[in-house]
This record gives structure tokens, sequence and C-alpha cells, in this order.
């Protein structure tokens, strides 16, 4: 017989406490933080949905694998077995280990960006954005436009809009592009898939015009699943089969390792360019270290190469798809305006559609995030005017969404506190048209929804 309840497939086996606070408590810790939700204490959030971004929870063999370590500075065995790992599902021939995915943006986009470059992406992320704009050179997005549409039930809206490349590589000259970026699942747009159909296209595209394709593959295991599970005939296949498939298009890839290898921290910059490595690695011994162990202690290589064999599974795949699809829906169903379909990792309300009477420039996307915590001491993450409202030139323009994501991390929490979230944010929709805007008291150059403090409106 099958049953419908989704069950966590792990059972606990170490526990974190919970603090449990008041609304006047919240009230008071989170206008102490400039009502800038990365500035509260994270004792005082209860359930905290700021990012899945090494806030997973490890398994009983990564602990393990954490004391098979070996912290060698050069050629440590620790190194091998990550490499392996990673080429096993990405067989690139160069693997460079980083602590972060940020560290591997800084180091490719200082080898390929610079002033007059342009590099197009289907969304950048916003610290592959930054990195690219920090490095002279100027990042484009150019996802579908289904993928703009919070409702639209496109299945796979982090797809590459192919007619707009192709624009886009004649007018600014290949000679300007050194490189296509793909990201997978597209997590600024929603963390919607890109699916295997657009992947082979963006792929010749490139090869027409002598372009390398890099995939931002964080989510790469999400990704995969959602082909297997949505596009036509590739409901057979293991996922381990999907994603090598993907990395076969690419001639090279960034990746945070804090998502789908389900490590604490970590990172790698893959590819088959010989000459490109040899710059990169270069640069890596700049900043983070002899190419055997980049960032990284052995015990992280170690417990990351047991991750990249844990989110394969397809009894894991499965629970995460369904398990975030579960709060989608729930909150879809209640009424609060989400982003459809319901993505990977996160579920992405459309703070501009719950409260149109917040104009952008006073950041609806800030107020409902800051409602969340104030009513149920839920740290969710505005993704919208505030993340992405600040030109390079100082102008200030609203963003293509309004979205206040709550990303899940893996593993980690349990249907009942899912429950919970879906009560809170049921009560805060109730009093959405008594929310004010916000605006912004301090802001930094650069990356502002990190540190910029806001006020009440
Ligand atoms: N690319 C994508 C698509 C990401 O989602 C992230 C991080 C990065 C690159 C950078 O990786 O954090 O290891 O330096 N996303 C996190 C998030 C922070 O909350 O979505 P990193």
């Amino acid at each position: 017989m099958e049953f419908n309840t989704i069950i966590e497939p792990f059972r606990i086996h170490s526990v974190a406490p919970l603090r449990m606070t008041t609304q006047e408590d919240r009230e008071k810790y989170i206008q102490e933080a400039g009502y800038n939700l990365f500035s509260l204490h994270s004792d005082n959030v209860l359930i905290d949905l700021l990012t899945d971004s090494g806030t997973g929870a490890m398994s009983r063999n990564q602990w393990a694998a954490i004391q098979h370590g070996d912290e060698s500075y050069a050629g440590s065995p620790s190194w091998i077995i990550f490499r392996d790992a990673v080429q096993n599902l990405f067989p690139f021939k160069h693997v460079i280990p980083t602590h972060q995915g940020r560290a591997a943006e800084k180091i490719l986009f200082t080898a390929l960006g610079g002033k007059g470059k342009c590099i197009p992406n289907n969304t950048h992320f916003d610290t592959t954005r930054a990195n690219v704009e920090y490095s002279g050179a100027e990042a484009f997005d150019f996802v579908i436009a289904e993928g703009r549409d919070a409702a639209n039930l496109h299945p796979f809206k982090g797809n590459m809009d192919l007619v707009a490349l192709e624009k886009f590589i004649l007018e600014k000259g290949v000679q300007n592009i050194p490189v296509v970026m793909m990201t997978i699942t597209n997590n600024s747009g929603g963390g919607q898939p890109v699916s295997l159909e657009n992947l082979h296209a963006v792929s010749d595209l490139c090869k027409k015009y002598g372009l390398p394709l890099f995939l931002d593959a964080c989510r790469f295991a999400e990704n995969a699943w959602f082909i297997r599970e949505r596009e036509a005939g590739q409901q057979d296949r293991d996922v381990v089969d999907i994603i090598r498939e993907i990395a076969g298009l690419a001639d090279g890839m960034t990746m945070s390792a804090k998502k789908d290898p389900l490590g604490n921290i970590g990172g790698w910059l893959a590819m088959n360019d010989d000459a490109l490595a040899g710059i990169c690695r270069n640069l890596l011994i700049l900043t983070e270290g002899f190419p055997t162990y980049g960032g990284l202690a052995g015990r992280d290589l170690e417990a990351l190469a047991v991750g990249l064999t844990e989110i394969v599974s397809h009894d894991y795949l499965k629970y995460r798809i369904q398990s975030t699809a579960y709060l989608g829906n729930a909150l879809s169903e209640g009424g609060v305006p989400v982003v459809l379909p319901i993505g990977g990792h996160a579920v992405y309300i459309d703070a501009r559609a719950l409260l149109p009477h917040i104009p952008a420039l006073q950041y609806p996307g800030q107020a409902l995030a800051v409602e969340l915590y104030k009513m149920g001491g839920i740290r969710g993450c505005e993704i919208g005017t505030v993340m992405f409202g600040r030109k390079p030139d100082g102008t200030e323009v609203p963003a293509a969404m309004e979205l206040v994501r709550l990303a899940i991390p893996r593993r980690t929490y349990t249907q009942s506190h899912i429950d919970y979230v879906i009560e809170v944010c049921m009560a805060v929709k109730e009093s959405a048209s008594e929310l004010r805007g916000y605006r912004i008291v301090q802001e930094p150059a650069a990356l502002r929804h990190f540190t910029s403090t806001f006020e009440p409106i």
C-alpha cells in the first residue's frame, strides 16, 4: 500500500534546543536589530528559515567522516576522497576547493571578468552579481518571461530565454562575453528548476559561438529531481545519471557546498580548461589556501564527500521536494500568494500581492519578513527591492518581484514545525492590510540587505 503522509526519511540522532519568546520580546529584539533580520541573535529566532545554506543537519556518517579528516597541509587523503566524490557526479578535469560558493565566484570572475565584460545568467544570485560587478564587468539576467510571473505554472521557470541570450551574444560580441552562467535551481527566481532540454539548448548555443558554459550548481540534486519528475522521458532514470548528463553539457561550475552537498561549510570551482585552472589555482593560493584544501579543513572535505553520496538518494529527494511543497501548497490554499509551482529549497511569498498598499520603495518584503518574526518568531529573508534595488550607478529601482523567502534547512525541521509556520503565516495574512512600509536609515555601499538598518514609516 502507498500512504500519503510524507515522513522524514531519517530519525533524530542529536538535538538542539529551541528557545520560546513572546511577541513583546520579539518586538524589542527586532527594534534593537534595526529591523534587519540578519542582525538578530539567532537564539531569539524560533524557526529559522533565513537560509538553507550551511544550516542543515549532518548525518551520523558525516560526523564519523569528520573524525576521519586528515589535516595535512598538502596532498591530504581527505582531499582525494573529496575530489573523487565531486568528480563522480561532475567529471570536470580540475576541481578547486574553496571555503564557500562566493569564494569560487570571486576567483572565477577575477580571472574572467573586468571592465567591458558582460556575463549572462538565467538569474544571478546576489553574491554572484556582486562578484561580477566588483570585477568591473556587467551582469545580465535572461530567465524566461514565465519565470518573472509569480503565478505562472510553467514546470521549468528557471529556464534561460534562448532568443534573448542569442540576441545578447550578437549585440555584445563573443569577445566581450567570457562565460555564460546557468543557476540550477534558480534561487533568486523562486528556487525554480531548469529543464534538461533548456540546458542542452543553452549548451548548443554556447558551442555555436565558442563560449564556455558554467553552472552555478548549488542545488543540482533538487534540480535533477525536478527533471526526473517533470520532464518527458526522464521518469525511469537515476538522478546521478541526470546530474552527470548536466555536467557533461558544461565547461565548468561554481559551487556552494553549503546547500545540496549537505555541508555546514564548503564550496568548489571546477573546469576543464587547463590554462584557466592554472590562473584560478594561483588566485586560490593568494586568498583561500593550497589547492588540496582551499579554505577548508580536511574534516570538512570528508563530510562533504559523504554528503555528496547522501544527497542523491531518491528517498531523500522525494521527501525534500514534497515537504517543501507541503508548506507552499498549504499557504497557497489558505490564500497566501506564493510563487508557483513550489520550488525545491524554499517557499517564496509574494509580498507585492499580499501587501499591495505598500509601494516598492517602502519595501513590502521587508515589512512582511519583520511581521513574520514579530508574530511567530519565524525568520525569513526579503528577496526584493531591499536586496536588488540599489544599482551600481547609485539609483534605486524596484525589483522585478517582491518576495519573502522561507528557506528550509535540510533535514532540520519536522512537520509540526512546518505546521506552526503555516499557522503564523495565516495570522499574518489576516492582519496584512494593517502593515506599514519601512525606510532605510543606514545603508552600506554594496549588498545592502545584510547590514542596512530600517525604521517603520
Ligand atoms: N549561488 C547561489 C545560487 C546561491 O544560492 C548562493 C548562496 C551562492 C551562489 C553563494 O554561495 O553562500 O556559499 O557563498 N545562497 C545562500 C542563500 C546564501 O541563502 O540562498 P555561498
